[in-house]
């Protein structure tokens, strides 16, 4: 097992659906999966590896922040030799024509954290998606006749910003969403060369804060989510 992972060589697919939440990981285990086994339990960050439309596949949750998909993907990478990892969760949306319930496939991630800032001073690294994955899933989700919209995420180490208005500004300029995880899975698929792809489900919105969705509605665009993953991984 490594660190944070209480898996065998072996348990893991070489490829994974990661959710946030590791309640989500269950219901897709569950709901998508065939003959899922759970692998991980350690913090409750529960891990299942089953098979979807006969392909080995797994699914895990991350947690909320770059640190901790950080220490997910770093382990699932290094550790067990997962290749394929695609990120599946909300955002929130930064601009005026991406609405709730609306797909962002984040072609690129910026960010303000400093974890790759600090690897690279002086330079400004870009994180960006695995162009075959992005291609993919966007031509699956447009095919399940979803709204989807490919270009920039911010990736923010913090929920509860004081700068929302600077994440307004970019949002001007096509950051279609904020969410808290890309730009650092992205960071990692670029130092081990691994493909790496985040989808968002649009949850509520920084510009239109009277867009709302029920609860009924987030989950079926979490469900159409979960597919565009799930197809976009299998071979
Ligand atoms: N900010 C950051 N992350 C998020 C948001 C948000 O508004 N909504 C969903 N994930």
């Amino acid at each position: 097992m490594s660190i944070h992972i209480s898996a065998k060589p072996g348990d893991i697919a070489d490829k994974i659906l990661l959710p946030g939440d590791p309640l989500r990981a269950k219901f897709i285990a569950e709901n998508f999966l065939e003959d899922a086994v759970c692998f991980n339990e350690v913090r409750n960050m529960f891990g299942y590896t089953g098979t979807y439309k006969g392909q080995r596949v797994s699914v895990m949750g991350t947690g909320m922040g770059l640190p901790s998909i950080s220490i997910y993907a770093n382990e699932l990478i290094t550790q067990y030799g997962v290749k394929k990892l695609i990120r599946v969760g909300t955002a929130g949306s930064l601009n005026k024509d991406v609405h709730v319930r609306e797909l962002v496939l984040a072609q690129a991630a910026a960010t303000n954290s400093n974890i790759i800032r600090n690897d690279w001073p002086g330079f400004d690294f870009p994180q960006i998606a695995d162009f075959e994955l992005l291609d993919k899933a966007y031509h699956i989700a447009k095919g399940m006749g979803l709204t989807t919209h490919v270009g920039n995420v911010l990736s923010s180490d913090v929920f509860y910003s004081k700068h929302g208005q600077t994440h307004l500004e970019l949002g001007k300029m096509n950051v279609y969403a904020v969410e808290m995880e890309a730009a650092a899975l992205y960071y990692l698929a670029a130092q081990h060369g691994v493909q790496a792809l985040g989808i968002m489900t649009i949850s509520d919105s920084l510009v239109n804060p009277e867009e709302d969705t029920t609860a009924e509605e987030r989950q079926n665009t979490f469900t159409d989510m979960m597919k565009v993953g799930l197809e976009t991984l299998i071979d």
